[in-house]
């Protein structure tokens, strides 16, 4: 070969390499700026994903937690390094059949559940749905919180409760007071004419001395001295159960009236009347009130009196529940506090609760009782009336074994508009 064509083949073989070379570097550059453009595209998708306001959680095949957003986070109130690699079942222990259904009916699958990881139980509504990377199949679960949509469902339950029982209550108190009027009456007709007939009966034996004694020894007049000493006190027993029942109904009726706006509540009948609206419960337990007459709280009378009445209940609940027996039961109603705020306290000697009870009586359906005896709704919304509609603070002191003292932290007047009201220094246990 001659060095001319030599050289031109070296020549050709030179343009061929700068040619690759410029593909290469093109090409170079293209992955270079799709990568770029992927890693964008995957920080959007990872924010977009963090950014959502509702919970969202990957799994695995075997559902094991591979991802999860920052709602997700906040939801179970958990660490990423606590939820990364944890297996479902450990917080929504019913994922198992959820899945199946979604495995059955394909699709997406919305089921109420109930979460709980470290924290109090958390109601959800989890829709589940499976998706595949081409690699791996998943679970995706998206939840949505529903702990406000309990609450307000609670609220309006305890409303329609309420409501229920104070038109039945106000209803019986107004159909009983007719016919116990016209008892009333009556029996006082009889004290009446009996009173005359004694007088009459004195009158015969001054004027004929020995005859009553001659006439009511003969056989069939045999039991009259007995009736006529007796009678008198029958009387005034029916009178006193009379007086008695007037005065339930009295406390049933002013107890059912859903009353109005805000104003001053006299405590020491409004405690009276929980106490005899709680009657049946109290029944032989030994129960002090100790608050002074004309001693007043700023509030709604009738969330005073469904506390009041709650309270009273649940601790002759816990006394029966410690002694078996009503006579062994002691509670005391007291007060204390200073000229902005008023601190009713109410003491048992009930069984106490244990501190995991303690610490979670103020969640809503929270109950230690069989069913049928507690709902566990009186404590939570014992504390919304105080704390959310009048300020004031519920909390309570418990020893097990010897007894609970619930104390209810109320204003004496109607809040200026800055004004905190001041905070009692005893432990708080809620409120
Ligand atoms: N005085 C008390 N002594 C001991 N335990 C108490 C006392 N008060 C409340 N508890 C505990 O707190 C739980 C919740 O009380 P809460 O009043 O909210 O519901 P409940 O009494 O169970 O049901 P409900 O009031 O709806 O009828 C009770 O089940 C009980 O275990
Ligand atoms: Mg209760």
């Amino acid at each position: 070969m001659s060095e001319a064509v030599l050289q031109r083949k070296l020549a050709r073989a030179e343009a061929k390499v700068r040619l690759l070379e410029s593909l290469i570097e093109d090409k170079t550059r293209e992955l270079y700026l799709q990568t770029v453009a992927l890693k964008a595209s995957n920080e959007t998708l990872e924010r977009i994903f963090d950014a959502m306001p509702g919970p969202v959680l990957v799994l695995d095949e075997h559902l094991v937690v591979q991802r999860f957003n920052r709602s997700a986070l906040k939801l179970l109130e958990a660490t990423p390094l606590l939820l990364t690699g944890l297996p479902a079942t450990r917080f929504f222990p019913t994922i198992e059949a959820s899945v199946a259904r979604v495995d059955v009916e394909g699709g997406a699958v919305m089921t109420e559940a109930e979460w709980r990881l470290e924290g109090p139980a958390l109601p959800v509504l989890a829709t589940l749905a499976r998706f595949s990377d081409g690699v791996e199949r998943h679970v995706v679960v998206i939840a949505t919180d529903l702990r406000d949509r309990k609450a307000l469902e609670l609220e309006l339950r305890h409303a329609q409760k309420l409501e229920a029982i104070g038109a039945l209550a106000a209803g019986v108190a107004h159909e009983v007071n007719t016919p116990l009027q016209f008892i009333s009456d009556n029996v006082d007709f009889l004290v009446e004419a009996l009173t005359s007939f004694d007088a009459f009966a004195r009158r015969i034996e001054e004027a004929a001395p020995g005859i009553w004694s001659r006439v009511s020894e003969e056989p069939a007049f045999e039991e009259l001295p007995f009736f006529r000493e007796r009678i008198p006190k029958s009387l005034g027993r029916v009178k006193s159960g009379l007086e008695r029942v007037t005065e339930i109904v009295r406390a049933l009726k002013d107890f059912s009236h859903p009353g109005g706006e805000k104003a001053p509540v006299r405590l020491a009948p409004l405690v009276h009347r929980a106490v005899t609206v709680g009657r049946h419960e109290l029944k032989g337990m030994d129960v002090q009130v100790e608050v002074p007459e004309g001693l007043e709280a700023y509030g709604y009378e009738s969330d005073l009196n469904q506390v009041m009445l709650n309270l009273l209940v649940n601790a002759a609940h816990a006394i029966v529940d410690r002694h078996g027996d009503a006579t062994l039961g002691r509670i005391r109603v007291f007060v204390d506090g200073g000229p902005e705020q008023v601190v009713l306290h109410v003491q048992d000697n009930g069984g106490g609760m244990p501190p995991a009870v303690q610490a979670r009586v103020f969640e809503p359906f929270f109950t230690t009782k069989p069913v049928g005896k507690g709902t566990g709704q009186g404590l939570p919304i014992c504390r919304k009336l105080i704390v959310e509609r009048h300020g004031g603070r519920l909390w309570f002191d418990s020893a097990p074994g010897e007894g609970t003292t619930f104390h209810i932290g109320l204003p004496v007047a109607a809040a200026p508009s800055s004004g905190a009201t001041h905070e009692p220094t005893r432990r708080a246990a809620g409120g």
